[in-house]
C-alpha cells in the first residue's frame, strides 16, 4: 500500500448542504496530484493527529487532475475527524493526503444501480459522472433524512435527470423499494451501495433478497454500527510483538490494541479508522497466529495468516513477527 503523504492547498471550503461542506484540495506549486477512477478515496491528516478517509467527489481524470474535492458531514456523535475539518481546517491552509486508493470500482455491466445514503452519494455521484460520459445505463437511487441535508442535490437532479431518484425521510409517500428497482433490471446488474452503517446493511439485505448474486453487489463502508466494531474483552489476553527489521520485542497489554501500544513505544503505524475496515494499518506478518478481527481482509487473505490489521487484531499465540 503507498502512504507516500502529498502536500496539498486547501483552495475551497463551501457549504453544500445542512452540516455539509466541501473541501478544494489543489497541488502545490511544481507538484501534480495522481490521478484516479471514480469510487476512489483519500486518506486525510487532520489537525489533532487523526486520519480520515474521504471519497474523491469529481470522476476522475485520466491525465493528473487539477484538484482533489472532498465532502464532510458534520457528525459530533463521531471520533472528531468531521468536526476537526468543519472547525479547525480553513482556505489557505496545507494538508497533508494519501494518494487515492481504490476498494470501490466500477466494474462494467449492462446496468449499474447507485444506492446512495446521505453522504455516502459522494463515490456515487462521482460513479454516476463517469456512466453518464460512457453513455452506460445506470440509476442512482439517493436517500437522505430531508432535502436540505442532502449534498449537491441539485446538482444530482440536473445531471443526472431520468436516471436519478430521490427519497427524504420526511417525505414517507415516497419510499425506496429495492425489490422494485432490481425487478426491472437485466441480468448482468451490478449494485454499488454507500453510507451509514445501518443503511449499507438495509439495503444489501434487500439486493440479496431480490436474487442479486453477492459478487454483483459493491459496498463502500466507513465507519461501522457501534455493536459491530470490534473490541477488546475481558478475555483478552496480554502478547508480544517483535520487529522484524530490527529483532526489538514490544509487550501488548490485555486492554490496549497493538498499534497504540506500539505507538506509546516510539513505533508509529499509521492508522485511520480503528476499526478494522478502512486498510491503512495493513502490515506483514512473519511469524505467529494472528486473531484476524478485521472486515478489510477476504476469508482466504486471513487464512493465509501473512498479513493483518493491527488497529483492531490480536494474537492467538504469544508472539507476532511483524514485517517492519
Ligand atoms: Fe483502518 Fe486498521 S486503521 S483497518
Amino acid at each position: 500500500m503507498d502512504t507516500t503523504l502529498i502536500s496539498v492547498l486547501v483552495a475551497g471550503k463551501t457549504t453544500v448542504a445542512r452540516d455539509t461542506v466541501c473541501f478544494e484540495f489543489t497541488p502545490m506549486s511544481g507538484t501534480a496530484l495522481p490521478a484516479y477512477a471514480p469510487g476512489a478515496h483519500i486518506d486525510v491528516h487532520l489537525p489533532g493527529g487523526l486520519i480520515r478517509p474521504y471519497s474523491l467527489l469529481d470522476a476522475g481524470a485520466e491525465a493528473p487532475p487539477a484538484r482533489y474535492r472532498i465532502a464532510v458531514l458534520r457528525e459530533t456523535a463521531s471520533r472528531g475527524g468531521s468536526v476537526a475539518l468543519h472547525d479547525r481546517v480553513r482556505v489557505g491552509d496545507i494538508l497533508q493526503v494519501t494518494a487515492p486508493r481504490n476498494r470501490f470500482p466500477l466494474v462494467p455491466a449492462a446496468h449499474s444501480v447507485l444506492f446512495a445514503g446521505g453522504i455516502g452519494v459522494t463515490p456515487l455521484w462521482c460513479m454516476g459522472q463517469r456512466l453518464l460520459a460512457q453513455g452506460a445505463s445506470f440509476a442512482l437511487h439517493y436517500s437522505s433524512r430531508t432535502a436540505a441535508r442532502a449534498a449537491f442535490l441539485a446538482d444530482i437532479r440536473q445531471g443526472f435527470a431520468g436516471h436519478a431518484h430521490c427519497y427524504f425521510d420526511d417525505q414517507p409517500d415516497r419510499a425506496l423499494d429495492v425489490a422494485a428497482i432490481l425487478a426491472g433490471c437485466p441480468a448482468d446488474t451490478q449494485a454499488y451501495i454507500c453510507g451509514p452503517a445501518g443503511y449499507i446493511d438495509a439495503v444489501q439485505s434487500r439486493v440479496r433478497a431480490a436474487g442479486l448474486a453477492a459478487d454483483r453487489i459493491h459496498i463502500e463502508q466507513f465507519a461501522l454500527d457501534a455493536a459491530d466494531r470490534p473490541a477488546i474483552t475481558a478475555t483478552d489476553v496480554a502478547f508480544q510483538v517483535q520487529l522484524d527489521s530490527t529483532g526489538e520485542i514490544f509487550d501488548i497489554p490485555a486492554d490496549e490494541s497493538i498499534t497504540s501500544a506500539l505507538d506509546r513505544q516510539g513505533v508509529f503505524i499509521p492508522v485511520s479508522c480503528e476499526e478494522g475496515i478502512c486498510g491503512t494499518c495493513l502490515t506483514g506478518l512473519k511469524g505467529g497466529i494472528p486473531d484476524h478481527r478485521d472486515t478489510y481482509l477476504t476469508d482466504e487473505e486471513h487464512a493465509a495468516n501473512d498479513q493483518f490489521m493491527p488497529c483492531c487484531s490480536r494474537a492467538k499465540t504469544p508472539l507476532l513477527i511483524l514485517d517492519l
